[in-house]
This record gives C-alpha cells, sequence and structure tokens, in this order.
C-alpha cells in the first residue's frame, strides 16, 4: 500500500431535492482512499453511505446533487466531468462500483461473457478476443470455473453471480473498486467466500478498495483504514486498529461496543437506541446530539469539526466537540460509563 492518496474527498456535502425541501444526506464529508488500500465504510442504515460513493462517480439519482466539495480521483478533480468523460476515461476502468443489491444487475438474456465484451466496447480498446481471454482470468480470480463465463445469470447460484459482478468490476483493472453492502442477501458462508475473494484481490491485484458494509466485523479484520458514518457526518476516519482500540468518537465507541469482538465472542451487545434525523436545509449541528451520552449544547449550535484526533496525529480524524473527553473516558475504561439510553440487543436501527 502506498500513501499516495488515490482518491480525495474534501467536504462534500450532497442534498437531494424532496417534498420537504432540500434533503442533506452527505454533510461536509471528507476522507482519502490512497492507492492499494483497503477502506470500510460503516454506519447504520440511513447514514449516507450509498449516497457518498454514488455522488464520487457522479451516479446519484437524479433529484441528489453534490451542492459542496471537491471530489480528486488521481489529483484531478472529477465532481464536474461530463457523463462522456467519466463514461470514457473514469467508470469501470479507473473506478468500478458494484452498486448495493447489485445481485441482480446482471442482464437476464445476455450471457455473461457477452455482458464482458459490451462492457470493453464502451471503457477499453481491447477486440472481443482480448476480452474474452481476459474475462477468463478475472473467473480465475473470483473462484469460478472461467469456462462458465459463456453462462447466463440464471445458470449461476446468487453466490456465483455476485462473484461474477465482482470479476466485471476486475475486468478492466481499475485502480479502485467501490462496493456497496457486496454480500447482502447471500447465506453467511457465501458472504465469508466473497469477502475472502475481496481480500484475495486486495493482496492480489493491488487495487484498492472502498467497502460499505454492515458487518463491522469485516472491517475490523480485514481493512486497512475506515470511515464512521452517522447522520450524513463522518464521525471518525483512521486506521481500523486505532478506531478499533481507541476510538475518540461517542458514535465509534457506542458502535464497537455493540458489536461482538472476535476475541470476546461472549460479550453482550449493546443496542444504540434512538434514530439519525432526517436533515432537511443545511446541517448546523452534529447529527448524534440526541443519542450521544457526552452532549451539550455546544453540540446544538455548530457541526463539530472534522480534526486531528490528537495532535500529532494526520491519519486519525474525528468530528466531536468532545473527543478528549470520550478519549480519557475511554482510556479509563468502559465500566464505570454507561450511556443512558444504552441497553443489551443488536444495532437499533441496523438491518
Ligand atoms: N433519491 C433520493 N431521494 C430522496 N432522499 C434520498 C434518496 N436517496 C437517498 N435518500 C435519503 O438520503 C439519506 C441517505 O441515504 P443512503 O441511501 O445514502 O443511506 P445508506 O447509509 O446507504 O443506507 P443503507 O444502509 O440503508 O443502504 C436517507 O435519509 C435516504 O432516505
Ligand atoms: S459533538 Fe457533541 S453530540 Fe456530537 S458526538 Fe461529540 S459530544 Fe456527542
Ligand atoms: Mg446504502
Amino acid at each position: 500500500m502506498s500513501d499516495d492518496p488515490l482518491l480525495e474527498v474534501e467536504n462534500l456535502t450532497v442534498q437531494y431535492k424532496t417534498k420537504e425541501g432540500m434533503l442533506t444526506a452527505v454533510s461536509d464529508a471528507s476522507f482519502a482512499v490512497s492507492e492499494g488500500e483497503y477502506f470500510g465504510v460503516v454506519g447504520e442504515s440511513g447514514c449516507g453511505k450509498s449516497t457518498l460513493l454514488l455522488s464520487i462517480l457522479n451516479a446519484l439519482d437524479s433529484n441528489g446533487q453534490v451542492t459542496n466539495g471537491v471530489i480528486r480521483y488521481k489529483g484531478e478533480e472529477i465532481q464536474d466531468l461530463s457523463e462522456q468523460e467519466l463514461n470514457q476515461r473514469i467508470r469501470w476502468k479507473e473506478i468500478a462500483y458494484i452498486p448495493q443489491g447489485s445481485m441482480n444487475s446482471l442482464d437476464p438474456l445476455e450471457r455473461i461473457s457477452t455482458q464482458a465484451v459490451q462492457l470493453a466496447g464502451l471503457h477499453s480498446d481491447l477486440n472481443e478476443e482480448e476480452a474474452l481471454t481476459k474475462f477468463e482470468e478475472m473467473f480465475e480470480i473470483v473462484g469460478i470455473d472461467p469456462e462458465r463465463i459463456h453462462d447466463y445469470p440464471h445458470q449461476f447460484s446468487g453466490g456465483m453471480k455476485q462473484r461474477a459482478i465482482i470479476a466485471l468490476a476486475l475486468f478492466l483493472e481499475p485502480s479502485l473498486i467501490i462496493a456497496d453492502e457486496p454480500t447482502t442477501a447471500l447465506d453467511v458462508i457465501m458472504q465469508d467466500q466473497i469477502f475472502k475473494h475481496i481480500d484475495d484481490i486486495v493482496d492480489r491485484v493491488g487495487t484498492s478498495i472502498m467497502l460499505i458494509t454492515h458487518d463491522i466485523a469485516v472491517v475490523f479484520e480485514s481493512c486497512d483504514r475506515m470511515a464512521v458514518m452517522h447522520g450524513g457526518q463522518i464521525a471518525e476516519v483512521g486506521p481500523v486498529t486505532r478506531i478499533d482500540n481507541e476510538p475518540h468518537h461517542p458514535y465509534s465507541t457506542l458502535l464497537q461496543e455493540a458489536f461482538p469482538d472476535i476475541r470476546e465472542p461472549n460479550r453482550d451487545l449493546s443496542v444504540i437506541e434512538g434514530k439519525p434525523p432526517r436533515q432537511i436545509g443545511e446541517t448546523d449541528y452534529c447529527t448524534f446530539v440526541d443519542r450521544c451520552p457526552w452532549a451539550t449544547e455546544e453540540c446544538r449550535e455548530a457541526p463539530p469539526p472534522l480534526e486531528r484526533a490528537e495532535a500529532d496525529r494526520s491519519d486519525h480524524f474525528v468530528s466531536c466537540f468532545r473527543k478528549d473527553d470520550v478519549r480519557e473516558e475511554n482510556e479509563q475504561g468502559t465500566d464505570d460509563r454507561k450511556a443512558p439510553n444504552q441497553k443489551s440487543g443488536s444495532l437499533a436501527n441496523d438491518e
């Protein structure tokens, strides 16, 4: 993994036009993904994860728009590129996107090989023969017999379809694959297999991966760095080992406690009660305020800036006015502190 930023997102705000007004789905988000990095994005349902990823490729629903911020890919600002430029230069061959619920995104009427050849025709200079040879290699990487590239999607199981989609994403050798919940709808064994293939791809192919998942254990086990989102804001971003062992943001602290630690499988799960707000208009406060055991009046008056977790850390950022207090309490141990709105169970608003 290199430290060169491949993707840089700065102060990104994304809004959807709705009947009630402009809904802010992502507010002032900043993070960077380096070359060869495996980057996880976690946060409960509706916190803006898909919106964040969709905005990178300008693939938002038609009522959605980036209202502020910069998206830089390999140093070039891409947020204002035209559809044509994005298609010709960026999509698939630089950044491939595996959408949420993508298992059914394969065309049922076309052989998978035909779909690969079409993709190559649109986004690369490969001729048909080269494309097919290359696609066979990709099938091998995702663990499907290369001869099966000519099958139709219905001849595949759910897990195989998902792997075929990953093969398509890999096919034109993008530098970054963005995968939105690539294992939902699969059984646990198949989920494990898919994540193993993704691990393998990071190791063997060296592609950077940005992964959204509800499975925080996968992020803690496999990713290099992660972003934790809440209510459209990036709560914390940094190396996984730091956020796992020393979370500084109240939400990541509670989230970390809510999931069973692989080293402590019998620990009670916790619930974070309440719902993130549906934000109409600009977000001018901390969206965690109504659920946060550390909240003060200040948290309602302005959004907390995303700042270095500690003065000497250039790789770990937190947006919380009380990050130092939270860290100190975490260092003292969590036994003395029980959030008023915490109880045993599972994550309230997750699937
Ligand atoms: N096309 C749209 N029009 C209006 N609001 C939208 C649209 N798409 C998403 N939203 C809203 O934007 C917010 C963020 O949605 P998003 O899909 O990005 O969340 P998410 O974190 O990906 O959730 P999940 O984990 O359920 O996939 C939510 O409040 C959602 O209802
Ligand atoms: S800024 Fe305030 S409400 Fe938000 S997480 Fe920090 S302490 Fe809690
Ligand atoms: Mg989503």
